[in-house]
Formats: C-alpha cells, structure tokens, sequence
C-alpha cells in the first residue's frame, strides 16, 4: 500500500510518500481501505516529536479513517467485509489500509459521508466533550470560541448553538470570521480590544464558558474575562505558547480552569464517549451540525496540507483520499 511515513522526527517536509506492506488484521483488529483520511493539528506536532506522545520510527501519522472494511481478524464480530466504517486512534491513518482495533472502530449511517465522518471523530468528538461533559454548557449560557475558523472551533460553535448558547466567535481575519458567522455564531469578533469587546458582548457580565485551542495571549485576555461560576475549557496550543495563569484571578472571578484531553477520555470512559457519538451523529442527521470542510487533497499532498495547517492555514476540516 501508498502511505505517509516518518522516518525519524524532523520537519514535516521530510515526511515520505512510500509502498509500505499492506497490513495483516490481527487478533481483534479490523482492516480498512480508507476513502477518506482527516488531517488533525496534533498529527503535525508529532511528526516533529513535539507532541505529548513521540511513537517509535518509522511510523505511518494519522488518526482518523473512513471507509469499508475489507477483511477482519481473529476474534471480530459483528463487522463484515465491505461495512462503511471510520476510526479514530493515534497513528496509521495516513495510508490506503488501516488496522484498527474493533472497538474503535463504528459502523457509518449511510446518510453520513465519508468525509464528514472524519470531521465528526476529533474535531467534533473533542468539542462536545468539553461542552458538554467538561464544560457543562447550559442553554442560555455564553460560550466564547478562540480559533473559531478552526477544526474545534467551528465544530464547538456549531455544537454550542445545538446546546442552547448565545456563541461568541474570535477569529484573526475578516475572511476567517465570515467562516465562523457561516457556521452560526451569534457574534463574531477579533484579537483587537478583546478584552473590551468580550465585556460589551457579555453585557459586563463575563463569559460563562470559554473555549481555548489556542493559548498565549487569548488565553491571558480570557482569564480576565470571565463570568461568575465560569468555566475556562483549555484545549490546545494551537499559538505554540503554553500560558501561565495568575491563579487569584479564578478566586476573585470566581471561575474554574478546566483541563480537556479527548483521546484520553476516549478510553479512560468508552461507555460516554460512545453515547457523545451517538448523539453527534443524531445532531448530524438532524441537520443540527454540518462539518465544514474545506478541501480534499491526495495523500501523497499530506505535507504541504499539514504544513499549512500549522502556518495558520486551515479553515474547516481537511481530508486526503488515496
Ligand atoms: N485537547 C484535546 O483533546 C485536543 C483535541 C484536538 C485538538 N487539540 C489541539 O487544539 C489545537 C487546535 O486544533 P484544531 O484542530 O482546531 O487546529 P486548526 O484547525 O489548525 O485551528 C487552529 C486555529 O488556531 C489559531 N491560531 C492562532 N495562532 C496560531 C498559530 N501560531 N499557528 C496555528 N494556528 C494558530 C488559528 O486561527 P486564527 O488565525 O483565527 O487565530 C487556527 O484556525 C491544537 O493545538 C491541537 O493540538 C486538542
């Protein structure tokens, strides 16, 4: 099969598009041909080997797959060669065959499309996690989104307005925010005098949840613009700068700091990460969230696309084909 390979840890250029044997499904595993691949921002950091967990070379980067099983391992029931499936792991995606093991691995609805599939495993999985399991987002709430012309953020603004919220949507340009008030935000902001605007959109008020892919200082502007009994959602570092928090802002604010870590909840608490899933994919049927996406490209395209997606590039969900 043609997969993406790291060699080593390096800059992303030196990932190879290279044959590399087809893999075998073993006991418990199923093998997919992927019709879909998603692009995830951690799949940049780790080939760099700047992400939390560093795999041992060579390996294929990659977390999600769609597309129909073709064979399965010891030991599987209840998949059949030829079901429309998708995955989600750590590593493997970015290849035309994929083994996974079954049990993160869920049949698709005819109605949900390949690609969308793959947006709605991390980009979306993530952001109704923290809303809804981290965050606890109430109907009525404010909900401010930061990177919100992101993979997260458009998701979490989406599943924010299916939850009830008035959304609050940052974004770095216009053309960036014109994506995020296409996705539903109520009001659309910039970096500028956010501080202010955030207070004059909260009626003084504050934010009562914040959602935060990026770090450095629109994480430093959102600690000091939260609402009482508020809950500030860490997500990521999407900045590359990790914040410090003077923590006697949260007690005179009276807020929390909340941590969010998808993948591990995902097998940390298997029985809510598959009801999440059921009710995303009920909200997709029901027309209540619809994945931007916005391109597909080949898999060998791999490093330029994840180069970009780290340049600041992305806006939406972007997925490879073999
Ligand atoms: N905690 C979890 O479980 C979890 C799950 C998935 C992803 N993440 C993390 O969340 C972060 C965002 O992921 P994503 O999929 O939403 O990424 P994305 O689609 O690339 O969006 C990230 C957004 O961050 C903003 N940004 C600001 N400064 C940036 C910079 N220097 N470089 C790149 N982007 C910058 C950009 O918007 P503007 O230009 O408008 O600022 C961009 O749209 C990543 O750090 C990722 O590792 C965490």
């Amino acid at each position: 099969m043609k997969a993406i390979v790291a060699r080593g840890f390096g800059p992303i250029a030196d990932l190879d598009y290279a044959e590399m044997p087809d893999p075998v499904p073993g006991k418990g595993e199923v093998l997919i041909e992927a019709e879909a691949i998603g692009v995830n921002f951690p799949d940049g950091l780790l080939v760099q080997g700047l992400y939390q967990m560093k795999p041992e070379p060579p390996f294929i980067p990659g977390m999600e797959t769609a597309g129909r099983v073709r064979a399965v391992g010891e030991g599987v029931s209840g998949f059949e060669p030829g079901d429309r499936v998708a995955t989600v792991g750590s590593l493997g995606g970015y290849a035309e065959l994929n083994a996974a093991h079954h049990s993160a691995v869920m049949k698709l609805p005819d109605a949900v499309s390949v690609e969308d599939s793959c947006a709605l495993l991390c980009g979306y999985g993530t952001s109704h996690y923290a809303l809804k399991q981290r965050g606890q987002l109430q109907p009525g709430e404010t909900l401010c989104v930061l990177g919100a012309s992101g993979a997260t953020g458009l998701a979490a603004i989406q599943i924010g307005k299916a939850m009830g919220a008035t959304v609050i949507a940052v974004a770095s340009t216009p053309q960036k925010q014109d994506i995020a008030k296409g996705a539903g935000a109520d009001i659309v902001l910039g970096y500028d005098d956010l501080k202010d605007r955030l207070k004059e959109a909260t009626g003084g008020k504050g934010v009562d949840v914040a959602f935060d892919p990026v770090g450095g200082e629109g994480f430093d502007v959102l600690s000091r613009s939260m609402g009482w009994g508020g809950r500030l959602l860490v997500i990521g570092f999407a900045s590359g700068t990790i914040p410090k928090l003077p923590v006697n802002l949260t007690l005179v604010k009276g807020y929390s700091v909340v941590g969010v870590f998808w993948g591990a909840f995902t097998t940390k608490e298997p029985g809510v990460y598959a009801d999440n899933m059921q009710e995303l994919v009920g909200w997709y049927l029901e027309g209540k969230v619809k994945p931007v996406i916005e391109g597909v490209y080949p898999l060998a395209d791999a490093p330029s696309v994840l180069e970009r997606v780290l340049a600041r590039g992305a806006a939406g969900k972007i997925i490879l084909k073999p």
